[in-house]
């Protein structure tokens, strides 16, 4: 693979020797089930064939030492593997760096350290899960290196801690689930209440995924995350007074959320907790219309999908809501919606094959007109969670 190739050569030019084993780790994309996982209720996800590989090769002391080709100027950061904290200056290293920390907490202890090369072909910034990627990617080199006896539902566990607690953001487990778990033109169907899940063979016949990357340059998607699930933790907790056997918002049929609803004082975190919920009940519908080859629904069930976070959650923005609207009005588009966490990142849209380059030209000059840049566009292929190549 002339990607692995280049890196082994990466590898010698920066640490001398040669790499002694590779591995590779998708980005995921999700059908549909928006802003449910942490809301204990289902997603839809795939794991998508642009993803992040590493080169690798054991050390004999206690240090690591890892460069990204992507990010060359930041150079080569080291760093020991144990007693970690977060350390801003140590950049995108600090995705690793809390893998290795947690795994020392849950008192799973590396012998050794490692020199490791990375390199990324996932847009930064596209909503499609690079740090979650990065994360189960560290998971698995520390499992393949160590044999601590981990499966992947409990490796994907640790790099979503590693994500809450070292890095600092409050994300749910779907991406990490969906880097880690994927599997070959099949999409997970994941409770997130119980982690129960299955697998759902994605044959679209004459269509395809698009990704549209909006380029949003940079967005505070962070900070206005927590807010969400902040507002979510607290009407539930005030339809727990009515309702004390209540755990998840993700329980709740829309009817009778319809009932309990007048229970939410806040008319703002009504609408949250509304989404949370219709959002989780359509997924179930989305994922059993296209079990019964019901494409159409499919499309329909993901134009809902954006509606609800467009005017109930309020995390598309003007590039997320500009995409999915031009979309909407392509022919041979069957859906469109945004993905992922939302404020800017990138539309997921099902589109019959004969109109992707249309598709392509129509948004190209729309969103271009309006925003000032042009999107980018990934025809994605599903594919297989992390694992070891060579
Ligand atoms: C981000 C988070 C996920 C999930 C989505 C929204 O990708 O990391 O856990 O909450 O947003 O569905």
């Amino acid at each position: 693979m002339a990607i692995l190739e280049d890196m082994k050569k990466a590898f010698t030019e920066q640490f001398g020797g040669q790499a002694q084993r590779s591995f590779f780790s998708p980005g995921r994309v999700n059908l549909i089930g928006e802003h449910t996982d942490y809301n204990g209720g289902h997603v839809f996800p795939c794991a998508i064939s642009l993803g992040t590989y590493a080169v690798v090769a054991d050390r004999k002391d206690d240090k690591s030492r890892v460069y990204s080709m992507n990010l060359a100027d930041k150079g080569v950061i080291e760093f020991p593997m144990s007693g970690l904290s977060y350390d801003k200056a140590h950049d995108w290293a600090n995705y690793p760096m809390g893998v290795v920390e947690m795994f020392n907490e849950a008192g799973y202890k590396p012998a050794h350290g490692f020199d490791i090369v990375f390199y990324g072909t996932l847009p930064a910034g596209a909503g499609l899960s690079s740090s979650a990627s990065l994360e189960v990617l560290m998971a698995d080199i520390l499992e393949d290196a160590f044999h601590f006896g981990l499966d992947m539902v409990e490796m994907v566990k640790l790099s979503q801690k590693a994500e809450n607690k070292f890095v600092g953001v409050n994300c749910g487990i779907m991406d990490q689930f969906a880097v880690g778990m994927g599997k070959k033109d099949h999409a997970i169907l994941l409770d997130c209440n119980t982690l129960e899940y299955r697998y759902s063979k994605i044959a679209l016949k004459d269509a395809s995924i698009v990704i549209t990357n909006t380029n949003k340059p940079h967005s505070l998607a962070s900070s206005a995350y927590n807010v969400r699930r902040a507002q979510c933790e607290h009407a539930l907790n005030e339809l727990k007074e009515v309702k004390p056997e209540l755990k998840a918002l993700g329980e709740l049929s829309n009817e009778e959320f319809n009932k309990l609803a007048g229970h939410i004082s806040e008319h703002l975190e009504r609408q949250r907790a509304r989404h949370a919920v219709y959002e989780n009940n359509r997924a179930l519908e989305a994922v059993d219309a296209l079990e019964h080859d019901d494409v159409e629904k499919f499309g329909k069930l993901m134009n809902e999908s954006h509606f609800s976070l467009r005017d109930d959650y309020d995390v598309t923005g003007i590039e997320l809501d500009t995409l999915a609207e031009l979309a909407w009005g392509v022919p041979g588009v069957i859906g469109s919606r945004m993905v992922g966490a939302g404020f800017g990142g990138s539309t997921i849209s099902i589109v019959k094959n004969d109109a992707i380059e249309n598709f392509k030209k129509v948004l190209t000059e729309g969103y271009t007109k309006k925003i000032g840049y042009a999107p980018s566009f990934v025809v994605a292929s599903i594919a297989d969670g992390t694992h070891r190549i060579d």
